[in-house]
């Protein structure tokens, strides 16, 4: 059986133009990702890393090429129709977490659902079932500032697949991490991953690219082919 691909890139240009330099920070990259697997993006910095997540998310449009996310080609959707798919199908972590400051870790996980529309009490419930799976029941109250950096990211990535999102995309999410913590965050987003969604994750870290299923690399915004390397 052929498994359809959750995030499919084909054929993706995006330039950057800045007063007389014009920037291809992608060029001609062609993705797929399919669910339960986990692909991690490398390659040194300025090489297309995050705006290859950007395009993939629909928050950058790419100049040519199309990005079909959960079966629904981006390019032809309206602004508005962007924003919901996105919402309901694609989680994003950042390094730095993104947690918002001045709500609990509940409400920060509720927040996805709650923009959704989803009344106050559901969406509480559901959240509160979040973190009881990724084991931070317990910190419900507490607000980011009061928790491990672990922690956090933790819950960046619960309130990111919430609601049932599938797509999940980690832009170095453990680039402010020890390394016995940035385990625990992988093995965490792993298991995510192995419940179904379909990940990627970049990262400068060879060792975090070994908790993916395989690796691209990108180089000056071009997929760097591994010779021999299954496609
Ligand atoms: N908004 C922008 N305007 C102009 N140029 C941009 C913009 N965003 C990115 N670029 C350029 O596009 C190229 C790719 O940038 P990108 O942020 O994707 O790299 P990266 O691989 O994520 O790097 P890093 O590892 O440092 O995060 C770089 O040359 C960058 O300067
Ligand atoms: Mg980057």
């Amino acid at each position: 059986m052929v498994e359809e691909a959750l995030i499919r890139l084909s054929g993706i240009h995006r330039r950057y133009v800045a007063g007389e330099t014009t920037v291809h920070a992608l060029r001609d990259v062609d993705v797929a990702v399919k669910p339960g697997e986990l692909v991690a993006v490398l390659g040194p910095s300025g090489s297309g890393k995050s705006t290859l997540l950007l395009v993939a998310g629909g928050l950058e449009r790419p100049d040519s090429g199309t990005v079909t996310v959960a079966g629904v080609e981006l390019g032809k959707l309206s602004a508005k129709k962007l924003f919901r798919h996105r919402r309901r199908n694609i989680g994003f972590v950042f390094q730095n977490y993104n947690l918002v400051k001045t709500l609990t870790v509940l409400e920060n996980v509720m927040l996805p659902a709650e923009l959704d529309g989803v009344n106050r009490r559901e969406a509480a419930a559901q959240a509160r079932a979040a973190l009881v799976a990724v084991d931070l029941s317990g910190l419900e109250d507490r607000f980011p500032d009061q928790l491990s950096g672990g922690q956090q990211q933790r819950v960046a990535i619960s309130r990111a697949l919430s609601g049932g999102r599938k797509v999940l995309l980690a832009d170095e999410p453990t680039g402010a991490l020890d390394s016995a913590t940035a385990a625990e965050v992988l093995q965490f987003l792993r298991k995510q991953v192995d419940d179904g969604a379909a990940g990627m994750v970049v990262t400068h870290d060879a060792a975090v690219a070994q908790w993916a299923d395989r690796r691209i690399d990108l180089l000056d915004g071009a997929l760097v082919e591994k010779p021999g390397a299954a496609r």
